[in-house]
């Protein structure tokens, strides 16, 4: 079947769905609850939902822990209520692509469940199991799991140990048995057949690995053994001709540490692997090798730097564009800006700034409100497995308790998961009961119903930017990108030129006024203002003064 390629034309907006909207009461989101704000959706003008795993799970990791790849987990509703979604998402002209978990599943997956019971067992080869080193039985090797814990897990039945990346409770597939491909493409079948239209690949480049499994000092480690491993491009390959190809259907690789060649040898149309995938460059702007626990400070050029990279060196496919996921803390307060009375400048900026560039723009449930981080200072307050393991991690390499009170709120990912801010009600209108996380104490004014007022709130921002992009999407997908003062360390201001027409994005990344003269060649073209977070006077200035994160996306020709 043809690829039409629609994801080129696609904003998407991501649900994680135990926050968005809970229907019933429990505390919990679940999928009548996306039902019910779709025409939201419509209204905002996204035109593709990313939904984060609804799969059956025991939920140790939020439902990236899979016990059935072919059904939902109760709270969230069903196979029924799935399809009325689906349909009701398709009516609306909005696409939906599903979280595809395939490096691992859950510890309760009956695959699992019979793998654990002796070394014959006929799904044992499903999982990657090891024999412990030494006469002390020691682990396999050294790898670090990415929840900062090792990654082998010893099971005592079979005296072997289980390799998993993330979770003790998430063993890895063992992608070397031929059986397990098989598995995958049929999962995949089954949601392709009942419409979905695609799916993100979650740690997609993870799952061939190193078959000699050795020890590595290079942070993380073990990483240079299974990232992007040997045999990946085969595996995903096999899996487009006999899968993919023969629907119209987009994927989304969530491939962390990976080079321009790594994307080119993944997504270059005629490789037959990915359409398109997540590189996290830009969100080591503030860390160091895109690892949040490993905090350093903002740097504008880094940043500019990394976008540019990517603008410019991916020459054989297609871009994403985000700055917000589940797994990142909220953007605002982050890279340098203002979460508290500079909120709504700097929320409007952030946006401008990333979703003008050419690529798919990717929009984190509730950033549309400008929703911030919780910051939670109890260790209580917070769910998340990782913040856990890393706690534990933490502690035992003995970082001073000042270092730690700072890192875990910073880098936490329950950040970006408190519920969805609806309205001002007890829990922001996202559910009538207490909710699984709590719900961010300024749901009194950031919200849906107070944004839906203010036309100068910025989801009436958001809404005015996703229009302008369906207007200039032949310069936005097909322009050329220059960054116009790379090494600026407030101003982030570049074009996108095609057939002689521009669109000039200038942000001033900064909480003081900043002047910014525009370079020769742009001056005397004729302008016209697309967007902008504050009013502008006289359109003509050669100097621009940019008030404090002061975003302007003007048009010349
Ligand atoms: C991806 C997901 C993250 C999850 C991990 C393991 O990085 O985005 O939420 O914990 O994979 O599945």
């Amino acid at each position: 079947m043809k690829n039409t390629k629609w994801y080129e034309n696609a904003i998407i907006y991501q649900i994680y769905p135990r926050s968005f909207m809970d229907s019933n009461n429990d505390g919990l989101g679940d999928i009548p609850g996306i039902i019910s704000k779709l025409d939201y959706l419509k209204e905002l003008g996204v035109n593709c939902v990313w939904l984060s795993p609804v799969y059956d799970s025991p939920q140790q990791d939020n439902g990236y822990d899979i016990k059935n790849y072919v059904d939902i987990y109760p709270p969230f509703g069903n196979l029924d209520d799935f399809k009325l979604m689906l349909d009701e998402m398709h009516k609306r002209g909005i696409r939906l692509i599903m979280d595809l978990v395939v490096n691992h599943t859950s510890d309760e997956h009956k695959w699992f469940i019979e793998a654990k019971k002796s070394k014959d067992n006929p799904y044992r080869d499903y999982y990657i199991w090891k024999k412990g080193k030494g006469k002390k039985n020691k682990r396999p090797n050294n790898w670090l799991g990415f929840f900062g814990a090792p990654a082998w897990e010893y099971d005592k039945t079979t005296d072997e140990y289980y390799l998993h990346l993330f979770d003790k409770k998430q063993p890895d597939l063992n992608w070397e048995n031929p059986k397990i491909i098989e598995e995958v493409k049929s999962l995949m079948k089954f949601w392709l057949d009942m419409g979905v239209d695609g799916f993100r690949c979650d740690v997609i480049n993870l799952i061939s690995k190193d078959q000699r499994f050795k020890s590595s000092l290079q942070i993380p480690a073990g990483a240079k053994y299974y990232v992007n491993g040997p045999r990946l491009h085969e595996f995903l390959h096999e899996i487009n001709k006999d899968v993919l190809s023969n629907y119209d259907c987009m994927t989304v690789g969530e491939t962390a540490f990976t080079t321009l060649e790594d994307a080119r040898l993944l997504t270059a149309p005629e490789r037959q692997e990915l359409n398109t995938i997540f590189n996290f460059d830009h969100t080591s702007s503030d860390n160091f090798m895109g690892i949040k626990w490993l905090y350093r400070k903002f740097s504008l050029p880094r940043m500019k730097k990394s976008f540019k990279k990517w603008q410019v060196g991916n020459i054989w496919g297609w871009n994403t564009l985000f700055i917000e996921n589940h797994d990142q803390r909220r953007c605002v307060g982050r890279f340098n800006t203002n979460d508290k009375e500079l909120r709504v400048e700097s929320s409007k900026m952030l946006g401008t700034m990333c979703y003008f560039q050419k690529g798919t723009p990717y929009i984190y449930q509730g950033q549309e409100i400008g929703m911030t981080n919780a910051y939670f200072k109890d260790l209580n307050q917070y769910q998340d497995t990782e913040v856990f393991t890393i706690h534990k991690l933490l502690t035992k390499l003995h970082l001073p308790k000042k270092f730690i009170d700072f890192t875990i709120p910073n880098g936490a990912r329950d950040n970006a998961r408190t519920p969805m801010q609806w309205d001002d009600s007890e829990y922001a209108g996202f559910s009538k009961s207490k909710p699984w996380l709590s719900v961010n104490e300024n749901k009194s004014y950031i919200n849906v119903e107070e944004a839906k007022k203010d036309p100068n709130s910025i989801l009436n921002y958001y809404k005015k930017l996703i229009q302008v992009h369906k207007e200039q999407k032949e310069i936005i997908n097909k322009g050329d990108y220059v960054d116009l003062c790379i090494n600026h360390k407030k101003i982030y201001a570049y074009t996108r030129t095609y057939n002689n027409e521009t669109l000039l994005c200038i942000s001033n990344f900064s909480n003081k006024e900043t002047k910014y003269k525009l370079p020769k060649h742009l001056l005397n073209k004729e302008k016209e203002l697309l967007l902008n977070n504050y009013e502008v006077s006289n359109i003509n200035e050669e100097t621009l003064i940019l008030k404090p994160y002061e975003t302007r996306l003007y048009k010349l020709k």
